[in-house]
């Protein structure tokens, strides 16, 4: 207990430096929409922009400053071993093929991982000005308490899902979905796995799954999921893994649907 004590209050000190550098990075990156040119990565959708690099540099910057011991992952640039028991895992822009297009539901992800446990998800929406973010005495939205949806019926629900770059995967994926239309109410491809998991949080979608992420991708949204009174668990692959998130009721039936063996719920650790 007293441990447990020990690491809310770390928690509670990390929060606020991880929503100054995710509303600095969304400020950012609101600037740099339009002057924007885009570099192709794994495939033809998977793109990465001057924004993406400059909004990270802007991350690592506030954190370094805050927190000089601490190790840093990110998306685009290099990791950062530090010499504390805190690892900020960041994607400083989440959902670039919309931002580029000018479609909204991009994110900006910011997490602090103590010993490899989530302490701190904090996702900015700079696009709606709402800022979701959870240490360890629960989630909010711009300060205002969130909790997971309260929906019972699979058949009712609406789940958010997501697709990887890879065409292989894509249509692995695709079947899959196919088979779960069948059982569940609708779904809603966002386009930011980061803020889909915020949606998750706050009960405006009941559910989440997608199979092939980086940590990076959902370490902070599954750490709202959880402090949002929801489950999450990897799904894992060779070399990558994504997550399922819904709220306790959704969870069996979810895995269910899309023919997944059934996790144990928490939240997902990068290892
Ligand atoms: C992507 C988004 C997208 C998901 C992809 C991710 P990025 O992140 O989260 O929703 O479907 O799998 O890679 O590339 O925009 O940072
Ligand atoms: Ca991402
Ligand atoms: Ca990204």
């Amino acid at each position: 207990m007293i441990v447990h004590e020990a690491l809310a209050d770390l928690a509670d000190a990390l929060l606020p430096v991880a929503e100054h550098a995710a509303r600095q990075a969304g400020h950012l990156l609101l600037d740099m929409r339009h002057q924007n040119t885009a570099e192709q990565k794994s495939s033809a959708t998977d793109l990465v922009s001057e924004a993406d690099r400059t909004a990270e540099a802007l991350i690592r910057d506030v954190l370094r400053r805050a927190r000089p011991a601490d190790s840093i992952v990110g998306e685009e640039l290099a990791p950062r071993d530090g010499s504390s028991s805190v690892t900020w895992v960041v994607d400083p822009l989440d959902g670039t093929s919309n931002y580029l297009r000018g479609y909204p539901g991009w994110s900006v992800s910011v997490a602090a991982e103590h010993e490899g446990k989530t302490a701190v998800g904090v996702v900015y929406d700079p696009t709606h000005g709402l800022l979701y973010s959870a240490a360890l005495r629960g989630a909010t939205v711009n300060g205002r308490p969130i909790r997971v949806s309260a929906t019972t019926n699979l058949a009712s629900s609406l789940i958010g899902i997501g697709f990887s770059y890879d065409a292989a995967d894509r249509a692995r994926q695709g079947a899959a979905l196919a088979r779960a239309l069948a059982d569940i109410g609708d779904v809603r491809r966002g386009g930011s796995a980061a803020l889909e998991l915020c949606h998750v949080a706050a009960g405006a979608l009941d559910g989440f799954v997608e199979d092939d992420l980086q940590p990076w991708d959902w370490a902070a949204g599954a750490h709202l999921v959880e402090q949002a009174g929801g489950l999450t668990a990897p799904l894992r692959r060779v070399s990558t893994h994504g997550v399922i998130a819904a709220n306790s009721a959704l969870w069996e039936p979810l895995h269910h649907a899309f023919g997944l063996g059934l996790s144990t719920g928490r939240t997902p650790s990068r290892s």
